[in-house]
């Protein structure tokens, strides 16, 4: 017995100082002491000793237990301290190497227009108002002059949330909710983001932003809409810039018109810029439609308005020279960085 027991014993510390990791330490430690391991397989056989020699017995089995115990622990801590110093040794800081620098973020294209149309229309006395991307309809399309079964519904087509709310397919509904407060006058611009069902491509995209402008007073003239809208492509495209208004036609406007500028890149002699056309389209307006100023609440034969609507990016895309609108979405620093 005396032997044996030896035997399991060396054979023990042999795994025990073999093993490379505390797992493998658990495994020898379950496969000696465990309930069914070896050395307790050895006590379990005390019923067979003869009672005198017992006590002899037990003691020789607690030893061997013992001494299997105690390496275990060595062998435990050592190994614990190993994993300790290899840790220290692969998470070493080195505090020499130079700081990394905290990156400061860079306004998007849109919003350097954003800002520089807002200063030029805060300067021009306007104020700068907000208004729902989830709205009703009925400001969306009916307010506006375009009755339902009217083309323009289908030309703006949207995401309806219910028959009656949706997505905002332009700014122009922020006009009827202001002329509805019938604080006169009116001099707003409102800018914001509007949404169609449209694929993404080089000049289209889901949802994009326009800025929405608004003048209604006593005696408001064509002649108004002209002068404003010519010092303010003036303003945000060079002096030297002239423009051209072309007749055409928005439901809740009239007349209305096109607005193109001279193109900023060759002076308007035609290069690959403006297609050779010497004009590049920035915006559409008109004067307010009598109709529109009725429904909101606004006495047409006291008052008059113009207003215009410009999309935000093809601002930021013409300003800043860049051929693809997805460019603005991707949102990568590498890009926004060189505005
Ligand atoms: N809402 C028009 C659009 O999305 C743009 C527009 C045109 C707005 C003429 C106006 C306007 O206020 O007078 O196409």
């Amino acid at each position: 017995m005396n032997e044996q027991l030896a035997k399991i014993t060396e054979e023990a510390l042999g795994k025990i100082s073999g093993a490379e990791n505390l797992d493998a330490l658990n495994e020898v430690r379950v496969e000696y002491l465990g309930k069914k391991g070896h050395i307790t397989a050895v006590m379990k056989e005390m019923k067979n000793v003869a009672p005198e020699d017992r006590p002899a017995f037990g003691q020789m089995v607690n030893d061997a237990r013992s001494k299997v115990e105690e390496a275990l622990e060595a062998a435990k801590e050592a190994l614990s301290q190993a994993a300790i110093r290899e840790r220290l040794a692969a998470e070493v800081i080195d505090v020499t190497l130079p700081a990394r620098k905290a990156s400061i973020g860079h306004g998007h294209p849109c919003q350097i227009a954003l800002d520089e149309v807002e200063r030029i229309f805060i300067g021009m006395g306007y104020e700068v108002v907000e208004g729902p991307e989830i709205e009703w309809q009925e400001y969306n399309f009916t307010k506006l002059n375009i009755p339902e079964g009217h083309p323009a519904r289908d030309e703006q087509d949207t995401f309806y949330i219910t028959d009656e709310i949706l997505l905002r397919s332009q700014t122009s509904p922020v006009q009827a909710r202001v002329m509805e407060q019938g604080k006169l006058p009116i001099r707003m611009i409102a800018p914001g983001r509007v949404f169609r069902s449209d694929s993404i491509d080089a000049t289209h995209s889901p949802s994009f932003n326009q800025i929405e402008g608004l003048v209604v007073d006593k005696h408001i003239t064509m002649t108004d809409l002209k002068g404003t809208l010519d010092e303010f492509a003036k303003e945000l495209f060079g002096p030297e810039t002239k423009t051209r208004f072309r007749p055409h036609h928005f439901p809740f406007t009239e007349p209305s018109a096109e607005v193109d500028v001279s193109c900023f890149k060759c002076g308007g002699k035609g290069c690959r810029f403006c297609k050779g056309e010497g004009w590049i389209e920035i915006l559409g307006c008109g004067m307010v439609h009598p109709h529109v100023l009725d429904m909101c609440g606004i006495d047409s034969r006291e008052y008059t308005g113009f207003a215009f609507g410009v999309g935000l990016e093809r601002i930021a895309l013409l300003k800043y020279e860049i051929d693809d609108m997805r460019l603005l979405y991707e949102n990568d620093q590498r890009f926004l960085n060189q505005f």
